[in-house]
């Protein structure tokens, strides 16, 4: 069994293969740009613990691994655009650095080259993964809109923004595991469970990525802290201080979420922080992870088989990147 750090680094190698063509170069070089700016590759080692958990990695799992990472920064990359982030990883957008019309084809290219990688698959599986593909896509891009879309509504409720989050994120933290486990030959009652523990800590992890957009560290979160506060994005903090802040505070936010106050991110952070957000998100964090875990615990393999996955929700929700 491995580690994560130690299934990030072999993923990271294998990885560094080249994905395009030279040319041209003003679309290729974008997309390269994008991908040697890293990330934590989260989603691939999903897959290859997924599979880990029932079986040594199959050389399918790696060419899965990269279909998912691709497919993972295409959807950055346009999620950037959407969002008008000017950073991630530390480093400017593709969308700002080389222009938006770029950046969506520097995104297009990428998942049709995900594509690539998954028709290598031999495996006799391969409807199936190309079918849970292709579902979870369509959840993403689901969750994506509606995300936007809640950019422009005044009340969004907890449990829309959980339906939210589930489709633009959690789910394809569950699609990779899932993956990963076809491929390693789990039975379909496993199946379910490990895809029910990646739903689960894919809305942990999403909480803390709110979480982070307005408290993180900016040196070591790499993207524009208070980025959400400014694109009225209905995350958790706002929805639970919207139900739960007393009068005064509830109303100076929706003033705040109607103006363009160029002193609105403070502003905002600073009720989140006298209502004690904190708490909040340790909560609701805690009370996934555990849902997630009890999933984890009724997969019918020896329990130290699972450790990487422990440790793996572990750091998931206490990253501060
Ligand atoms: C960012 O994902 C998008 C979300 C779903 C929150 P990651 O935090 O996994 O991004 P990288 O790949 O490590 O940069
Ligand atoms: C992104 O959610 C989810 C996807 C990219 C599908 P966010 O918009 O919160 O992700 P970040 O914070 O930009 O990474
Ligand atoms: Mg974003
Ligand atoms: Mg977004
Ligand atoms: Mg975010």
């Amino acid at each position: 069994m491995h580690s994560f750090e130690e299934l990030s680094r072999d993923f990271a190698a294998h990885f560094q293969q080249a994905h395009f063509p030279d040319q041209p170069q003003s679309l290729y070089a974008p997309a390269d740009y994008f991908l040697s700016l890293g990330g934590k590759r989260v989603r691939p080692v999903c897959a290859l613990m997924g599979n880990e958990l029932f079986d040594t990695i199959n050389p399918d799992t790696w060419q899965v691994a990269t279909a998912i990472e691709l497919f993972h920064n295409f959807t950055l990359i346009h999620d950037d655009i959407m969002d008008k982030a000017p950073l991630r990883r530390g480093m400017e957008t593709v969308h700002i650095k080389y222009g938006e019309p770029t950046a969506l084809l520097a995104g297009d290219v990428m998942l049709v080259v995900a594509y690539d990688y998954l028709n290598k698959v031999k495996s006799e599986h391969f409807h199936r993964i190309i079918r849970l593909f292709n579902n979870t896509a369509k959840q993403v891009c689901e969750g994506q809109q509606i995300d936007m879309d809640f950019e422009k509504s005044e009340h969004v409720g907890m449990d829309a923004y959980l339906n939210m989050i589930e489709l633009k994120t959690s789910v394809l933290l569950a699609a990779s595991l899932k993956m990963g486990a076809i491929l390693g030959g789990a039975g379909e009652g496993n199946q379910q469970h490990i895809y029910q523990f990646g739903r689960n800590l894919g809305i942990a992890f999403q909480v803390q990525d709110d979480y982070l957009d307005c408290f993180g560290d900016p040196e070591k979160f790499g993207k524009q802290v208070g980025g959400d506060i400014l694109a009225n994005k209905k995350t958790f903090l706002l929805i639970k201080a919207l139900e739960s802040c007393n009068e005064s505070h509830t109303q100076e936010l929706k003033e705040l979420m109607r103006s363009a106050d160029p002193g609105k991110v403070e502003k905002v952070l600073s009720i989140y922080r006298q209502c004690g957000v904190d708490d909040w998100a340790r909560q609701l964090k805690e009370k996934y992870i555990n849902d997630a875990l009890y999933h984890l615990d009724e997969i019918a393999v020896v329990s130290k088989r699972k450790e990487p996955l422990r440790l793996l929700a572990e750091f998931l929700v206490k990253r501060e990147y």
